[in-house]
């Protein structure tokens, strides 16, 4: 899928569907599905290598889990995430992180905030790379945030969101992630703005919606947000698979004759 056909889907008023993935293995699943978009997201500084935050990731490993997903599903739309820090060094920096994420055959890539990102995101869209804008509660500043938080409550923050989406637009984003904003600062943005909105914990107004992979499938988590929805007990079905594997090998049923040479 490339922008044009992604953007005609949504500008059609289908809703479109975004999950993370960081391996091969799994985007070739997805590849198969009907979902329309991958990030290959910083989440992955979490859910793929046990960290608490998601800043410790850098973009040479980023960069390896895109190319990887990107080799796995030739028919998606591929954001790759720039990490913490990536994208507010100098402009040369900055461009060399954006280059060593797209080389990896990704489509787009995503960062967070725009305030004193103006210029650089105005640069990458004129570099011909697409960009998606990250706004609300954006986890790269969760030291700031003092925790995972809902954004833009009162009047001050709900207006300096919408103020920011709209930056975004006249910057030249094609699109912006809302994460964590209450739905009714979201239908504000969607009714005021003219940028596709992807949410996530925003409520049902968006263009389209993206929860985190190992979220959606019911992998171990030490932290369930209200917002996700699970479609799957992994946990459960890979504990069943293993221990099945574990018994047949204790018992001698695995292998059987057929299974050797
Ligand atoms: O890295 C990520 O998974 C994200 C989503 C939460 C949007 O940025």
């Amino acid at each position: 899928m490339n922008i044009n056909q992604l953007m005609a889907k949504s500008q059609q008023g289908d809703k479109l569907s975004m999950v993370t993935c960081y391996d091969h293995a799994s985007a070739r699943i997805i590849n198969q599905s009907e979902v329309d978009m991958i990030l290959v997201g910083d989440s992955a500084a979490m859910v793929m290598h046990g960290e608490t935050s998601t800043l410790p990731i850098d973009t040479a490993t980023m960069a390896l889990h895109t190319r990887a997903v990107v080799k796995g599903a030739p028919n998606k739309f591929i954001v790759a995430d720039m990490p913490f820090m990536s994208f507010r060094k100098s402009l040369d920096a900055n461009m060399q992180a954006v280059e060593q994420l797209m080389k990896t055959g990704a489509h787009a890539i995503k960062l967070e905030g725009v305030l004193g990102n103006e210029a650089l995101i105005k640069h990458i869209v004129q570099s011909g790379v697409p960009v998606m804008g990250h706004l609300g509660l954006t986890p790269q500043s969760i030291n700031q945030f003092g925790g995972f938080k809902v954004q833009g409550r009162d009047e001050a923050a709900a207006q300096a969101i919408i103020d920011q989406v709209k930056m975004l637009q006249e910057l030249g984003a094609f699109a912006v992630v809302l994460e964590c904003v209450p739905s009714a600062l979201t239908a504000r943005i969607v009714s005021e703005a003219d940028i596709m909105t992807i949410g996530i914990g925003a409520g049902p107004e968006t263009d389209g919606q993206v929860l985190v992979m190992h979220d959606l499938l019911g992998y171990p988590s030490d932290f369930q947000p209200k917002f996700v929805r699970q479609y799957l007990n992994t946990e459960a079905l890979f504990k069943q698979a293993f221990n099945a594997f574990a018994q047949d090998v204790k018992s001698g049923e695995f292998p059987s004759e057929e299974e050797g040479y």
